[in-house]
């Protein structure tokens, strides 16, 4: 069987059984080929709401099945692979924000949209990489408690610094781990190419980005861009998509390094396996769980348009 004929049957089946596919950008190139819908986690969370189908199927991670979960719960919600977590979601502990809240009454919680529902439950409103700023700004609070990711936390706070806001602990172990001098280094070997970063990474590394935004917004810089080289600041797969996407321009991973190994969980037989009905997780929440984490992704689309 080529990859050709099994892309093909998983479209057969898909139509079959009313599977909606949603696949994350950091997906590997022949998931994204046979996806209903792609993007980073601001728009697959929107396109979650909307999707008509009765069964959907997440291509990603546990936090963003979740999230189409809390957002469809009359839905079949599937996470392709049961092992594709992010460690980042899981760093905090709902003990500790409770705590957190009770030491901080005045201020507003803030969680990316990259934690567990269960931690949801205890926040005030969701942010993703690509509405972090704008949401920020437009809260009423003027005091902010943002979790878990620092660095994207210390990006939000030098766009909106008339707002006080304090960092907890915490950040993705893959963006994090790259050094300002890898960066320094990548712009020496390419001075022609723009750098394009995500605020994942360290503060340090942002600093020399000509462009920091989500994984989306890199591609939609990089795609309208007149410049034609482009060190790119996130999971090498959007380096890949890109160069497939524009290949007129040359596209360099900032670092190989940049490799989400729960992203890549998933293979395109485990998609297979999920339409056929034989893999996957189904997503399980209960019902107090849904209605106290989903309050804080009805705030995010309500402030993030
Ligand atoms: P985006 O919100 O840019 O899709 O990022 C999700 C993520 O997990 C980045 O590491
Ligand atoms: Fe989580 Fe980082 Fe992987 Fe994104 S790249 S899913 S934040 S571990």
């Amino acid at each position: 069987m080529t990859i050709k004929d099994v892309q093909n049957e998983i479209c057969r089946l898909k139509k079959e059984k009313d599977i909606c596919i949603l696949a994350h950008s950091y997906q590997a190139r022949e998931i994204i080929e046979i996806a209903d819908f792609t993007g980073d986690s601001y728009a697959l969370s929107k396109m979650a709401a909307t999707a008509p189908n009765k069964t959907v199927l997440m291509c990603g991670v546990r936090f963003m099945a979740e999230t189409v979960k809390l957002l469809s719960p009359e839905k079949r919600v599937i996470l392709s692979s049961p092992v594709a977590g992010c460690p980042m979601a899981e760093q905090l502990d709902i003990d500790l924000i409770r705590q957190l809240r009770e030491m901080n009454p005045d201020y507003t919680v803030v969680a990316y949209i990259n934690t567990t529902a269960e931690l949801k439950t205890v926040c005030d409103v969701c942010v993703t990489s690509s509405s972090a700023v704008k949401i920020v700004r437009q809260l009423d609070s003027d005091k902010i408690l943002f979790l878990p990711d620092c660095n994207l936390g210390d990006y939000v706070s030098k766009q909106v610094p008339e707002k006080e806001i304090k960092l907890v602990h915490g950040g993705c172990p893959v963006h994090a781990a790259i050094p300002r001098k890898d960066a320094v280094e990548a712009k020496q070997l390419h001075p022609d190419a723009l750098l394009l970063v995500h605020p994942e990474c360290q503060p340090a590394v942002c600093e020399l980005a000509d462009y920091v935004g989500s994984t989306s917004g890199i591609m939609d810089y990089a795609v309208k861009s007149d410049k034609k080289e482009f060190i790119i600041g996130t999971e090498c797969s959007i380096a890949e998509h890109l160069q497939y996407m524009c290949p007129d321009k040359k596209f360099y991973p900032l670092s190989k390094a940049l490799l989400c190994q729960n992203m890549k969980a998933t293979t395109l037989v485990d998609v297979l396996n999920c339409c056929q009905g034989t893999g996957g997780e189904e997503i399980e929440l209960d019902a107090e769980t849904i209605t106290q984490a989903r309050k804080c992704i009805d705030a995010m689309i309500a402030l993030g348009g």
